[in-house]
């Protein structure tokens, strides 16, 4: 049996060899997964080039299947059945859009938004996730802004699935302020007109001529949620935009993520409209353009 040192080395290896991009955090990750250890642990194992401490063959068997399938380039997230966002440990998998780190980011800005906006007299502020997959900004506002009542819209069913078992891991309180919507976020919400004080979403904004390379990307997030339609990929976003204004009080806030390079098309968008004022494009922590923050005009 070789040591613990020389197993994690051969996991990097073929994982290196493969194209992942990180092989060896990820060669840990799965280690500390199938045992059931801390990455810590995995690594000092590793460090001291321990004997092999695992007793049961099945183990090996399970590790294997797991390096098989990172291999391939299945995310490690959904290898390991979870990704972290802020503060929540998000279950995703097959059919959900895996959450990205610069979309806590926009998060951010939706909370900052909501923790702005005047209470309504239940004392409580409404916001509304339009394209929710997972849940990941929707369910952080409600976990991290106790007085936000938080409608999540999202139209794929698959990704429904993990949305609804997200919302359920959130403590009892943050859970009762939680609404989930099966619908299309860019034309079904009528009923909520001029409610909400902030709407924020991450719709798929990707042109089609711009196929992401990575393979965890382009292979394994569904295309519900990267294609944006039209040939800038910004049909699904400026429909959300036109959306936005039909839910959002007057002074209500929608924030809305976008790629790098779609900032000045979605600012003059809005500018466009009689229905917003100062749009405006912040950015993520690499500095690029990363969303339009604008307020509903009182029309
Ligand atoms: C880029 S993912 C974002 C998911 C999540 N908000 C996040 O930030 O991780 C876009 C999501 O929008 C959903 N979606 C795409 N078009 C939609 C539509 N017309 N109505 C509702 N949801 C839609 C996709 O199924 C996908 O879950």
């Amino acid at each position: 049996m070789p040591t613990f040192g020389a197993r994690l080395r051969d996991i990097t290896r073929r994982l290196s060899d493969a194209g992942v991009p990180s092989p060896q955090a990820d060669a840990v990750a799965l280690m500390a997964h199938t045992f059931g250890w801390e990455t810590s642990d995995v690594r000092t194992a590793a460090a001291r080039d321990d004997h092999w401490p695992v007793d049961n063959p099945l183990d090996l068997d399970r590790l294997e299947a797991r390096v098989v399938r990172r291999e391939s380039r299945e995310p490690l997230q959904h290898i390991l059945g979870t990704a972290y966002f802020r503060n929540l440990a998000l279950q995703v998998g097959s059919g959900v859009f895996v959450p990205r780190p610069e979309t806590e980011g926009v998060a951010q800005h939706a909370i900052n938004a909501a923790l702005a906006s005047p209470r309504g007299r239940d004392g409580m502020v409404r916001v509304t996730d339009l394209c929710a997959g997972s849940g990941a900004i929707g369910l952080s506002i409600a976990a991290e802004v106790p007085h936000a009542q938080v409608t999540l819209v999202e139209a794929s069913e698959a990704a429904m699935v993990y949305l609804r078992l997200n919302a359920r891991m959130l403590n009892a309180d943050a859970r009762s302020r939680v609404t989930i919507l099966m619908a299309d976020a860019r034309r079904c919400l009528h009923l909520f007109e001029r409610c909400a004080d902030v709407v924020v979403s991450n719709p798929p904004y990707i042109p089609p001529d711009a196929v992401p390379r990575d393979p965890e990307v382009r292979d394994f997030d569904p295309p519900e949620a990267l294609y944006g339609l039209g040939e800038d990929g910004l049909d699904v976003p400026r429909a959300i935009v036109d959306e936005a204004a039909r839910l959002l009080r007057v002074g209500g806030t929608l924030v809305m993520e976008h790629a790098d390079v779609q900032g000045e098309a979605l600012r003059e968008f809005a500018a466009g409209s009689q229905f917003w004022r100062d749009p405006r494009t912040e950015q993520d922590l690499t500095g690029r353009d990363r969303c339009l923050v604008v307020t509903r005009d009182g029309i």
